[in-house]
């Protein structure tokens, strides 16, 4: 039976960390400010900006909300995007994906300053996770990799096994069970024998956005099993990529959804937007 993963308490753990040495660097007078552009009605990233402000509040962040229509065009994003790169009271700079149609998303990633990139999605911030000398980690691979370690299970000569290659989740968090001497495969949709490789899995993390995509014949026996799903069932409930009840006998320590991951990427962002802060101020 497995062992739940409870990401919102150690997403709490986190945080708390961060409230305190943001409070110190208040006491030296350093205020820290996160700005959050939205574009358009998208209502999951409405419900995730709202989630990013309140944990804002909860560090002791200014959180700065920009609004903008859904047909925004490229160069009013681009031309926000370059006021707040000069804007000495932002030290990170979040635009919510996906972004209407009309707008290229490279582009708009492309234009964030990398010291302010605290999504870590620019090329820059990319390179250097690659090479493994890096200020900032993308936010959801760095929250699941803070779940693993709470495990108590160590990554080093293990099977994991990624299942998706966005560049957001799945490469990144290929690199980083890398960087911690995993033996590592990335599975996606034109894997075969999809099944059989994730059942050989010590360490198997779904990030597929499809619901009950993982089934237990695809989960060793006392795995650790990450679910980075975000989807909703037939019902509108909102569930993940794993099936959860079926894969709980079997894996060894597992994470629910809600309150595992989604939790611990908004803390790895707050983590992020301290450290562009103490770098800016050279102390780091
Ligand atoms: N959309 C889904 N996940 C993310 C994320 O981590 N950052 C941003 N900016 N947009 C997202």
């Amino acid at each position: 039976m497995a062992q739940i993963i409870d990401g919102k308490a150690i997403s709490a753990k986190v945080k708390a960390q961060v409230r305190e040495e943001a409070d110190k660097l208040k006491a030296r007078g350093i205020e820290i400010g996160l700005a959050v552009v939205i574009v358009g009605n998208n209502p999951a990233s409405r419900v995730y900006v709202n989630n990013k402000k309140k944990a804002c509040e909860e560090v002791g962040f200014t959180s700065y909300e920009y609004a903008l229509p859904e047909e925004t065009t490229e160069q009013e994003l681009l031309d926000l995007v370059n006021k707040l790169n000069a804007d000495d009271k932002v030290n990170g700079i979040l635009v919510q994906l996906p972004l209407p149609k009309q707008i290229n998303e490279t582009a708009v990633i492309n234009a964030i300053l990398p010291e302010k990139d605290v999504d870590a999605f620019h090329p820059e911030n990319v390179g250097h996770i690659m090479i493994g000398d890096f200020n900032f980690l993308p936010c959801t691979p760095a929250g699941v990799m803070e779940l693993i370690a709470e495990t108590g299970v160590d990554v080093c000569g293990k099977n994991c096994v990624v299942i998706g290659r966005s560049n957001i989740v799945g490469k990144p968090m290929a690199m980083l069970l890398l960087h911690k001497n995993g033996t590592v495969t990335i599975c996606h949709s034109r894997t075969k024998n999809l099944a059989e490789i994730c059942s050989n899995a010590d360490i198997l993390v779904a990030a597929v956005g499809k619901a009950k995509f993982v089934t237990p014949d695809m989960v060793k026996e006392g795995a650790v099993v990450i679910d980075v799903g975000m989807n909703r069932n037939e019902n509108g409930k909102l569930c993940g990529d794993v099936d959860y009840d079926a894969c709980f006998e079997k894996a060894g320590y597992i994470t629910p959804v809600p309150g595992g991951v989604g939790p611990m990427t908004i803390a790895m962002l707050m983590k992020n937007t301290l450290t562009a802060a103490k770098v800016k101020n050279g102390l780091m």
